[in-house]
């Protein structure tokens, strides 16, 4: 079966009471038992779901893999795989680019309990072998990364890390299973901020955790009904629709951040375009390897000021300043001030992330749309230096040129 049609009818057979195409949500809290200890499988919701066990079905399928636990969100997920694995005085080997939850749970939650945690450039393979220790319990790969778009060579992460028998886990979010099948890189667990393409259409907060062997999976499926982060069975009927268009919707985002990417290179403004498709990009060889598609996002930085930024990021017709991504309406963010506000400043700049950095998020509307927006928020800035300085000379001092 194909990838599409996997989203359609893996796990999702009509339903057998009535014959319904579309199951329907089972909203239940418990479950009638025949006798003390007695059920049809399901005793508990939050133990287990019909509607949930669907959904952990389909994504299991579509990352190839036997085992899927869905949560209350992709934190929640990444809680429970961090939670199984990592103890006091164990290390975590995290990249330079990692979504800023994740370094904040890492630093204010598990670090204090006594995990350490190494920041390397993944792309550095003799830095991170470096980094590796006898202490090394995991490695955690984005990539592409959250906000740059840096992509890893997973393989060779996990090769390496297999070697000193250290697990590999992957979050998958911003490269989709369609996209990107990390279990077939090799790595041992797969995490989803399933919020964001997966679901696809910013009306529902969830995360999930794959694993290939059942016993890595084990101990983060006991955490998910022993500390129950679970999510409603609304939300998982939710994604399940969601899921069924998840090829269509890919498609059409990676479309929209190409034309965008290519048309944000030729604007004087625009210092730097982040996109994996483009030749010059870090890693676009390996994406070229590893990846089946780009993905949907483009980052970029403005050469500008810092009023120029959020003047540009908040006027823009179809793009919505908001936090997340991977919907069908497209989303624009500020890192700096918004999803990685949580990196202290020093760290920010330290780790190469610019505080003009503009992430999108392209959704399904129309490039000419897209395209044409953005160029009229760049114009918008242009018009602005000029009319308050009467000449185009007195440009403010972007960025990288103050003290
Ligand atoms: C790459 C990545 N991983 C994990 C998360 C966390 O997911 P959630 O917001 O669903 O808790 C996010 C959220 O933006 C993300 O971008």
């Amino acid at each position: 079966m194909e990838f599409s049609t996997r989203t359609i009818h893996a796990g999702q057979p009509s339903e057998p009471e009535t014959g319904a195409l579309i199951a329907p949500i089972f909203q239940t809290s418990t479950y009638e038992q025949e006798a003390p200890g007695v059920n049809r499988g399901y005793d508990y919701s939050r133990t287990n779901n019909p509607t949930r066990a669907r959904l952990e079905a389909v994504l299991a399928d579509l990352e190839g893999v036997q085992h899927a636990a869905v949560f209350a969100s992709g934190l929640a997920a990444e809680n429970a795989v961090l939670q199984a694995y990592l103890r006091p005085g164990d290390e975590i080997i995290i990249p330079l680019d990692v979504y800023g939850g994740t370094y904040r749970m890492l630093t204010r939650v598990f670090e204090p309990a006594g995990a350490s945690i190494r920041q390397v450039d993944l792309g550095d393979h003799a830095a991170f072998e470096r980094v590796l220790s006898d202490r090394t319990r995991l490695v955690w790969i984005e990539s592409p990364t959250n906000p740059r778009l840096l992509v890893y060579d997973i393989a060779r992460i996990c090769a390496t890390a297999h070697a000193r028998d250290v697990l590999v886990v992957v979050d998958n979010t911003f490269a989709t299973p369609l996209f990107q099948q990390p279990f077939q890189l090799g790595a041992d667990i797969v995490v989803h901020s399933v919020t964001k393409y997966l679901a696809g259409h910013s009306d529902v907060i969830q995360g999930a955790v794959l694993a290939r062997d059942a016993d890595v999976f084990e101990p983060v499926k006991f955490l998910q009904n022993a500390t129950g982060a679970v999510p409603s069975p609304f939300d998982c009927w939710l994604t399940l629709r969601g899921l069924r268009t998840l090829e269509l919707r890919m498609e059409r985002h990676a479309a929209n951040a190409e034309a965008i990417a290519h048309a944000l290179l030729t604007q004087p403004l625009v210092r730097r375009v982040y996109y994996p498709g483009l030749r010059e990009h870090p890693g676009h060889d390996i994406a070229l390897r590893q990846m089946t598609g780009f993905g949907g996002m483009v980052s970029f930085e403005l050469d500008g000021s810092i009023d120029e930024v959020i003047s540009f990021v908040s006027s823009r017709r179809f793009f919505a300043l908001g936090e997340s991504l991977g919907g069908v309406k497209s989303l624009l963010c500020h890192p700096a001030r918004m999803t990685h506000a949580s990196i202290p400043g020093p760290e920010r700049a330290k780790l190469g992330l610019s505080d003009s950095l503009i992430r999108l998020s392209p959704g399904c509307e129309h490039r000419k749309d897209l395209v044409a927006d953005l160029l009229e928020g760049l114009e918008a800035v242009s018009a602005a230096r000029v009319s308050t300085t009467g000449g185009a000379n007195a440009r403010p001092l972007s960025f990288s040129q103050r003290g």
